[in-house]
């Protein structure tokens, strides 16, 4: 694992913007794995702007993003499906049918999960999967407890999760309960991993990390056992 700790989110966000531009100059047909939430947005915003200077484009790239609400339309302003619109895909010249989201509203969620699995491997495997953490220590919606060895499944959202993404909502209440998620193994197949936190109350789960073992009742300590883990991370 190796670990950047920066002084500010804004050097957070151009340290994993070089990630990206490195990863979509040497390979411009790229397939990114990536995540929604506050941890990203800073990163989306730079890579919008050097788009637009055209250092790279995404006419080639495909995307895969880690999660979507069960039950939640993708025109709902909720919905990770407009988060990505409005922060990253709007603002480039992605291919509509290379973006890929699990559709939470499935008929059938079961079957989702595995057309999302099959989808990500016909593509040839995820190049740069970008993540957060949560408090709890989980990556995508993998809550503690989660397997290993788990691929893109339905999960249910932990209490720490629903608090933490309320402010998204106009109440808790109103925070989905479950979630499809690319699972612990999913992710753990991506070429290249960066992991973005930053701020005191991911301190708690940053410093688990660091020092404790490999244990399902802390998602992202699997991430110890992949070759190519940048943690960039500041208070
Ligand atoms: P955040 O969420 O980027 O909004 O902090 C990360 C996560 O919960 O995985």
């Amino acid at each position: 694992m190796r670990w950047i700790e920066v002084d500010t989110y804004q050097e957070m966000s151009l340290k994993a913007a070089d990630c990206f531009e490195q990863q979509l100059l040497q390979k411009p047909d790229s397939v990114l794995g990536l995540a929604t939430g506050g941890s990203p947005i800073g990163l989306y915003e730079e890579l919008v702007k050097r788009y637009k200077q055209r250092v790279f484009s995404f006419s080639q790239v495909k995307t895969f993003n880690l999660d979507e609400y069960v039950g939640v339309s993708p025109a709902d302003v909720t919905s990770y499906h407009s988060y990505m619109e409005e922060h990253l895909f709007s603002q480039v010249d992605i291919e509509k049918n290379d973006i890929h989201i699990p559709n939470g509203l499935a008929p059938n969620l079961q079957e989702e999960c595995v057309r999302y699995e099959q989808l990500i491997l016909q593509s040839g495997g995820i190049d740069l999967q970008l993540l957060g953490i949560g408090v709890n220590g989980h990556i995508g919606f993998n809550e503690p407890g989660t397997s290993f060895q788990s691929k893109t499944h339905v999960v249910t959202l932990a209490d720490d999760t629903r608090a933490a993404n309320s402010i998204y909502f106009p109440s808790k209440q109103e925070v989905p309960e479950y979630a499809i998620s690319m699972g612990i193994e999913t992710i753990m197949q991506a070429k290249e991993i960066i992991l973005l936190a930053f701020g005191e109350q991911k301190m708690r789960a940053i410093e688990r990390l660091k020092q404790e073992g490999i244990s399902e009742d802390f998602p992202a300590s699997r991430l110890k056992e992949h070759p190519n883990v940048t943690i960039i991370y500041g208070r």
